[in-house]
C-alpha cells in the first residue's frame, strides 16, 4: 500500500465509527440512510484492513448509551445489522476473516443475535484478520464485569485479592487474548472515547478526523494507518532513550 512500512503496522486498530447522522442531513435524508451509506464503509475498512495484513480491527458499532436513541432508528440498526451480517458472510468466511462480538448479548433481537452467533461459529477457526464488532458494548460495563468475575472467584477459594495485578485484570476482559489497540480512530471530529474499550487504550494513538464515517473508506484509512506511522510512541520514556534502542534494540 502506497506510502505504508509494512513493518511498522499497528497489531490492532480500533474505530468509533461516529457521523452517520450528520452525514444523512447534510443530504436531507433520514439518519437510517445515513446507518445504510456507512454500513458501506465499514465494509470497506474490513477490506482494506484484510488487504494490508491487520491483525486485529475493533469496531464500535452500538454503545450501551445508544440505547437512549428512538426506538425506530434502534430498530432499524438491528434490521441493517442482519443484513449486514447476511450480506457480509460469504466474504467473511471466503477472505478467511474471523469475526467476534465485544459486549452483552442482553437488549440484541433473539433472531439477529443468533444469525451472529453462526457466523461467529463459523469464521471461529480462521486466523488472518479477526474483526471485533464492538455491540451493545460499553468500557465501563467490561471492567465492572471483569472485577465481578474476579471477586466471584475469590470467594470460591480460586483466587486471592492479593493476586489482582493490571495483566491479571486485563485477562479477565473481551479482549484476554488480543494485543491492546496501537491506534484509535473516531471519525467527525468529535474529541471523546464515548465508553470505548477503556482500560484498553492507555497507550493507544489517537487519530480524530473530521470525515463522516460513510465518507471514510479505503483512502481515509490508508492515511490514518500513515499518520500512525509519522508518530513516535514513547510509552514514558524519553526521545534519547527510544533512539539509543533502536541503535542497539534491547535483548
Ligand atoms: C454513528 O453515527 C453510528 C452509531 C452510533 C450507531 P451517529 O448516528 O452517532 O451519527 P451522528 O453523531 O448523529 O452524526
Ligand atoms: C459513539 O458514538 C458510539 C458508536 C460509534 C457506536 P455516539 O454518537 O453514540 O457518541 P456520543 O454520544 O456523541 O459521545
Ligand atoms: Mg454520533
Amino acid at each position: 500500500m502506497e506510502g505504508l512500512d509494512p513493518e511498522r503496522l499497528p497489531r490492532h486498530v480500533a474505530i468509533i465509527m461516529d457521523g452517520n447522522g450528520r452525514w444523512a442531513k447534510k443530504r436531507l435524508l433520514n439518519r437510517v440512510a445515513g446507518h445504510e451509506a456507512g454500513a458501506e464503509s465499514v465494509r470497506a475498512v474490513i477490506e482494506t484492513a484484510r488487504k494490508i495484513g491487520l491483525s486485529y480491527l475493533t469496531l464500535y458499532a452500538f454503545s450501551k448509551e445508544n440505547w437512549q436513541r428512538p426506538e425506530k432508528e434502534i430498530q432499524a440498526l438491528w434490521q441493517l445489522f442482519r443484513r449486514f451480517v447476511r450480506s457480509e458472510r460469504p466474504r467473511m468466511i471466503e477472505n478467511e476473516i474471523r469475526v467476534r462480538h465485544m459486549g452483552d448479548s442482553d437488549g440484541i433481537p433473539q433472531d439477529v443475535y443468533a444469525e451472529f452467533q453462526a457466523l461467529i461459529r463459523d469464521t471461529a477457526h480462521f486466523d488472518k484478520l479477526t474483526v471485533n464488532l464492538a455491540l451493545n458494548y460499553g468500557g465501563r460495563h467490561e471492567i465492572a464485569q471483569a472485577a465481578r468475575r474476579f471477586a466471584e472467584e475469590v470467594r470460591a477459594g480460586l483466587r486471592a485479592p492479593e493476586e489482582m495485578t493490571p495483566e491479571v485484570l486485563g485477562s479477565y476482559l473481551m479482549t484476554a487474548d488480543m494485543p491492546d489497540p496501537d491506534l484509535v480512530i473516531r471519525t467527525s471530529g468529535e474529541c471523546r472515547v464515548s465508553n470505548f474499550l477503556l482500560w484498553q487504550i492507555a497507550y493507544a494513538e489517537l487519530y480524530i478526523t473530521d470525515t463522516l464515517w460513510p465518507d471514510f473508506r479505503e483512502a481515509e484509512f490508508v492515511e490514518a494507518l500513515r499518520e500512525y506511522q509519522r508518530r513516535e510512541r514513547r510509552f514514558g520514556k524519553t526521545s534519547e532513550q527510544l533512539s539509543e534502542e533502536r541503535l542497539a534494540p534491547p535483548v
